[in-house]
């Protein structure tokens, strides 16, 4: 039996996700959030789940798998989520939102390509670990007009996925992508990008009317699932030393970049607050070994707040991340690397 608080909790929740998120990126989201925000049997049904299970993100896409058409509006949703309730129920018990997206490869980029190389990336909260194929990419630049200021493409010519990005102030585009000797990384639930189901759930979660972003990681997916990486099975907050000794026996004397994007907002407050201290001591452990390590972040506003109070310039929207290197805020980004901006 839930209770009106508990109802009253989803339905806040969903109108949140409508307003703050899905308004101006996802007019199908839009339309669902609101639509089961004011629909008390549907309200039900998700104040059942477990609340780490409640979020839009996961009942939308769970919904898509079991027949809901999109681009659509909410009696579609409704349909499913009333008639196909135990299928669908399944699928948010058993899946996670693990979306990985390639696109922020792009804001990552002038800052993973400022550090001295050869670089041994480590991605903490990997999922397919597709961010950990900076240089296998193609990247365009824009200006503030859409002007292209500049271009760059992997070694062995253009890649079959191509970033734009728009800048914005003093941003330092690299003259060539790093040098990457090790890709590794920590995820709790490391998914294998080879795996038919694991790609198809991944396009899942991709919002419905971003066919870009779809088709981007389709392209990234078929460009790099067979390629080798070492992500491990764990928490951030405990594997980071072991990543970091198996990326330093892998690749010795290459620098060591520990990164993450969109991960350390699904820590709770304890774990949020710890992590830049994990991550510093650790780092100063190689430093003191002799070897070059620094810290990469790329979080929601909120989320590393001594990062971001160190971001000079102003966010482009509240739903930017910001950009920090060793514990300095440098920037904003689009949270899926659609433009960089930097003091
Ligand atoms: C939204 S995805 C982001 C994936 C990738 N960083 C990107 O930018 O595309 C967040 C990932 O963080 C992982 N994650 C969440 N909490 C974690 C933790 N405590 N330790 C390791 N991984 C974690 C999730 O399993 C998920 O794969």
């Amino acid at each position: 039996m839930r209770t009106m608080d508990e109802l009253a909790d989803v339905a806040r929740f969903y109108e949140h996700f409508a307003e703050h998120e899905a308004k101006g990126e996802s007019a199908t989201f839009e339309s669902w959030a609101r639509g089961l925000a004011a629909d008390r049997e549907v309200v039900d049904l998700v104040a059942g789940l477990p609340v780490g299970k409640r979020q839009p993100n996961l009942v939308f896409a769970a919904a898509r798998r079991h027949g809901a058409r999109t681009p659509s509006s909410y009696p579609v949703l409704r349909e499913v989520l009333t008639t196909r309730w135990a299928q669908v129920r399944e699928t948010i018990l058993s899946k996670a939102t693990q979306t990985n997206e390639v696109g922020r490869c792009a804001t990552l980029l002038p800052v993973l390509a400022s550090l001295p190389g050869p670089l041994a990336l480590i991605e903490v909260g990997a999922s397919a670990g597709l961010c950990l194929h900076p240089d296998r990419w193609s990247y365009r630049y824009l200006d503030g007009s859409g002007e292209e200021v500049a271009r760059l493409d992997p070694q062995d010519g253009p890649s079959s996925v191509r970033l734009d990005c728009t800048v914005r102030g003093p941003v330092r585009i690299p003259p060539s992508l790093p040098q990457v000797v090790h890709r590794g990384g920590i995820d709790l639930n490391p998914l294998d990008p080879s795996d038919p189901d694991t790609a198809d759930w991944l396009e899942t979660l991709v919002w419905p009317e971003h066919e870009d972003r779809r088709a981007q990681l389709a392209a990234a997916i078929a460009r790099v699932a067979e390629e080798p990486v070492d992500i491990q099975r764990g928490d951030l907050l405990t594997g980071l030393d072991a990543a970091v000794d198996r990326a330093r026996e892998a690749a010795p004397g290459a620098t060591v970049v520990v990164f993450h994007s969109a991960v350390i907002a699904y820590l709770d407050e304890g774990g949020r607050a710890r992590w830049p201290q994990v991550v510093t001591s650790t780092l100063e452990r190689v430093r003191a070994d002799g070897g070059a390590a620094h810290w990469v972040s790329n979080e929601g506003a909120g989320v590393l707040p001594s990062v971001t109070a160190g971001a000079g310039c102003p966010p482009v929207s509240s739903a930017d991340f910001c950009l920090g290197l060793d514990g300095r805020g440098l920037g904003w980004t689009h949270g899926h690397g659609r433009h960089l901006s930097m003091r």
